[in-house]
């Protein structure tokens, strides 16, 4: 590359401003953008299921409104990242076909089953909550369009934290058997919830190349503990345990202790041996077999509009 283009770059990242699609990059930056919001956008994607799930059986009308509107919350996220993703160079056709052949990855969270409607609250509370953390500082990330499509899902997000935290709240205040039915379910999606913030600092490959590109402001076990302490006090309010018996305050680091995750079972959930990653990949081949006319029809009307155009 001609230095005049990689002083461009460089001094961008160094004012902390943003690169954004015509500029030059390295290819290697270029890469890393598009496997990270690539997975990110697959995680939106395969995300709309879990939840998707409970759509037929929600408890009131109220409940289902709120459910069919974050389901589809995500829907939209996934399309203004799989945009971010195309203005790299790489077509959604393409990055479809990776998901399907398990070429690129999604968020090992997703391949957990929802076993209870309690799940719904929890998977607001902890899993949107961690997505959250995750994300605000990536509204701040180098890539003008992936910064800029997570300020606008960061704010649905918290709409789904909020949502997941009120239904808990509702059930915490309800009968014996509701509040075991929470207990149990953030007994199952603590630890997932954990693993989301991907690999301890020592074991995570891309953290020092994706944080000197700006691509990333923090690392994976900063985020965990801001999580961890986040939740903590949350737990308190709603009269929940959080199922690790490391969990404490350490007065002298401000900060609390806690355990590791089981990192072989996160490992193997991320080589696609968790409980549902076969179901989900099937289910998403499915819609995408069953969306081919939609396509069909929307590429003729596009070429009929265009040949009108010329006319
Ligand atoms: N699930 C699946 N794969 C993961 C996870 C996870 N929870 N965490 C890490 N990995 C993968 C990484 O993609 C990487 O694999 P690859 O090199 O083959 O692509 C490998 O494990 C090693 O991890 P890291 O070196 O730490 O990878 P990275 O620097 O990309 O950090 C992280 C991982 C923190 C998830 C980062 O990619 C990120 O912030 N992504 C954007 C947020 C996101 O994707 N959220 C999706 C879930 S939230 C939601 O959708 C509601």
């Amino acid at each position: 590359a001609e230095p005049a283009l990689v002083e461009h770059f460089e001094a961008t990242l160094a004012r902390h401003d943003r690169i954004e699609p015509r500029d030059w990059m390295p290819e290697a930056y270029r890469a890393t953008l598009v496997r990270q919001i690539a997975q990110h956008a697959h995680s939106e994607i395969i995300g709309m299921q879990p939840e998707g799930n409970w759509l037929t059986r929600a408890p009131s009308l109220r409940r289902k409104a709120i459910l069919l509107a974050k389901v589809q919350d995500e829907a939209g996220h996934g399309l203004y990242l799989y945009s971010a993703c195309e203005t790299l160079g790489t077509s959604r056709r393409e990055l479809t076909e990776k998901l399907l052949t398990g070429r690129q990855k999604y968020s090992s969270i997703f391949n957990y089953p929802t076993l209870s409607y309690a799940d719904v609250g929890t998977i607001g509370w902890l899993v949107d909550g961690a997505a959250i953390c995750n994300q605000v500082p990536l509204c701040r990330t180098s890539y003008g369009p992936y910064g800029r499509a997570m300020i606008r899902i960061c704010k649905e997000e918290s709409f789904h934290q909020r949502q997941g935290y009120e239904l808990l709240l509702t059930m915490m205040r309800g009968t014996d058997e509701q509040r075991a039915m929470v207990q149990e379910s953030v007994d199952r999606f603590w630890w997932p919830a954990l693993m989301m913030f991907g690999p301890p600092d020592a074991d995570s490959p891309n953290t020092g190349q994706s944080m000197a590109w700006g691509i990333k402001r923090n690392t994976n076990d900063e985020l965990r503990q801001k999580f961890v302490d986040m939740s903590v006090p949350q737990a308190e309010a709603l009269g929940v345990t959080l199922p690790d018996p490391d969990l404490r305050w350490n007065e002298e680091r401000q900060a609390h202790d806690f355990g590791q995750p089981d990192w072989d079972e996160f490992r193997a959930v991320v080589r696609g041996d968790g409980p549902c990653n076969a179901q989900r990949i099937e289910h998403r081949r499915r819609a995408h077999d069953d969306g081919a006319w939609v396509r069909a029809a929307a590429t003729a009307f596009a070429a009929r509009q265009a040949g009108e155009e010329s006319r």
